[in-house]
């Protein structure tokens, strides 16, 4: 009989692992990546007549009562029933996701088996001016967390004359309560491999590059064994898939700089350099890593393509709200009864992810706010959970989308404390190369103490400093850390006023 317990990091994190041998001498074990339940990690689920059965969360010292339990079809106080059937997997349009969870990652005949691959021959069939047009009709924009139109970047590097291009997956990622390409290159990492393939046909580059971050050990042990499958099955090589297109790939790892999440300072890094900020322009698009036109995408936007590809960008075009097309990985974290991956068309409601699927917090006490979009995105307040999930729709409401991550925190959180935490890690992993964020971030970590201390002549300093940031760094981390400080500043200014006095 066959039995699935995941590999994914946090599934063994959580004991699947040892759940994982407790289990090999019963039973053929398969590691598949996580359904995105972290609740319920590690999910062992077995197959019968087609369907497959949970139960969670297995602890190594349940593994031999759930394996009788699975032997001899009897109760289980961990059984879940059919995974598929769960609240959590129902509500949802997995597309980008729809093997993880279910595949082994590294079989490409599972792969093909679930629908791999499809994307990949229509691609090669219908030939790079097609390619750029179907994913620019989808809608499809950087899930990164900037939302530029993937088919417009791809139009610009495809158009640029230059002997060599290259394709750049940004694998870098840095945001805190961000875990969706981890899951996807831990759970599915062919997709990527086949979205990559499909960028590099597109554009004319025959080599890509996935800049990982070293933080992710098990994510880069993964991607390199499915390089290898790839390449034994054809789908890299001189010849993809039997076709007149060459596409080959390597995975580079990086040091741990999280401003190596920003596309200039990854293309230095990758290039054996410091990982500092390039002025824009010139765009990557046109002079990118070694100066060559490079397409840099997230892990998440050319992991959707292979599914645009099979689909049809129409199809994909037709989920969603307004500019924001096609489906959405959430992941929702903090403090929160469920956290996981939860992938949903553009549209919910942030009152809908952090309440109905995400169930309130996890102390069971009031949501206070939520920060959505990584260390450098907004504070949201409740008042504004009728806020839809969309770039224009958050940005609305002076918070971003970002790589859609949700943190959320209830009502003992200090709002003060938290918006120096962002000054602070902007003060740590600035690059130093511009005034603003190098030097105000320092002020304003210093301004929050002395409001901090009762003296709030320091709110106007700190009001002003955070619009010079904004305005005048370079790049995203320093114009985007005051987002987090402005937001506590805007929407819980009581936490900023009275310090200094003994607070209730
Ligand atoms: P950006 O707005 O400068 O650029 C977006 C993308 O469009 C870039 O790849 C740029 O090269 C490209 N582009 C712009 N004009 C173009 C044109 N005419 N033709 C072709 N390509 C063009 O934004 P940036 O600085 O790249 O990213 C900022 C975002 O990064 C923020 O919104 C933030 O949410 C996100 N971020 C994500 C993190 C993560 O862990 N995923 C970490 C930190 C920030
Ligand atoms: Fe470097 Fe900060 Fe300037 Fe970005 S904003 S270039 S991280 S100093």
């Amino acid at each position: 009989m066959r039995v699935w317990v995941p590999l994914d990091a946090a599934a063994r994190a959580l004991g699947a692992d040892e759940v994982a041998e407790a289990l090999a001498p019963d039973f053929a074990v398969t590691r598949n990546g996580t359904r995105g339940m972290i609740w319920l990690e590690p999910l062992v689920e077995v197959e019968r007549d087609g369907i497959r059965y949970g139960y969670g969360p297995v602890e190594p010292e349940d593994a031999a009562s759930v394996a009788q339990a699975i032997r001899d079809g009897s109760d289980h106080p961990l059984a879940l029933g059919p995974v598929e059937e769960l609240p959590w997997m129902r509500q949802q349009t997995r597309l980008t996701f729809a093997r993880v969870g279910v595949t082994d990652p590294l079989s490409v005949s599972e792969y093909e088996a679930h629908g791999g691959l499809q994307g990949l021959q229509r691609a090669i069939e219908i030939g790079p001016e097609a390619i750029v047009t179907e994913v620019t009709d989808s809608g499809l924009r950087g899930r990164g967390g900037a939302g530029f139109p993937t088919g417009i970047k791809w139009k610009t590097v495809a158009g640029a004359k230059a002997p060599r291009k290259y394709i750049v997956c940004n694998a870098d990622e840095g945001d805190s309560g961000s875990f969706a390409d981890r899951m996807l290159m831990e759970g599915d990492p062919l997709t990527l491999i086949e979205g990559m393939a499909i960028a590099g046909i597109a554009v004319g580059a025959v080599q890509g590059y996935l800049y990982i971050r070293s933080e992710y050990p098990d994510a880069i042990r993964i991607f390199e064994a499915a390089i290898g499958k790839a390449r034994q099955a054809g789908i890299l090589g001189q010849s993809v898939l039997g076709s007149q297109y060459a596409y080959d790939m390597e995975v580079r790892v990086g040091a741990g700089a999280y401003v190596c999440g920003e596309e200039t300072s990854l293309l230095n890094s990758l290039e054996g350099k410091r990982g500092t900020v390039r002025a824009k322009p010139p765009i990557p698009a046109l002079e990118g890593f070694l100066g060559r036109p490079t397409v840099v995408n997230n892990v998440i936007s050319l992991a959707s393509v292979p599914w645009i590809m099979a689909h049809g960008g129409a199809e994909y075009a037709k989920l969603g709200i307004g500019r924001s097309k096609g489906t959405i990985p959430i992941q929702i974290a903090g403090n929160v009864k469920y956290g996981g991956l939860f992938e949903a068309a553009f549209g919910m409601t942030l009152g809908q992810i952090i309440n109905d699927i995400g169930g309130g917090t996890a102390s069971g006490r009031p949501v206070r706010a939520a920060q959505v979009g990584g260390p450098l995105g907004a504070y949201v307040p409740v008042s504004n959970f009728d806020a839809p999930f969309g770039y224009e729709e958050l940005g609305a409401k002076d918070a971003l989308l970002g790589h859609a991550g949700i943190s959320v925190f209830d009502d003992t959180a200090d709002m003060l404390s938290l918006a120096r935490f962002a000054m602070e890690f902007c003060a740590v992993e600035s690059c130093g190369k511009c005034t603003p964020c190098r030097i105000g971030s320092i002020r304003g970590v210093e301004t929050i103490d002395r409001i901090a201390s009762g003296d709030e002549d320091g709110i106007p300093i700190l009001k002003d400093l955070c619009n010079t940031m904004k305005w005048g760094s370079l790049c995203a981390l320093g114009g985007f850390a005051p987002f987090p400080v402005m937001s506590a500043l805007t929407h819980f200014p009581e936490d900023f006023s009275g310090r200094g006095q003994p607070r209730k």
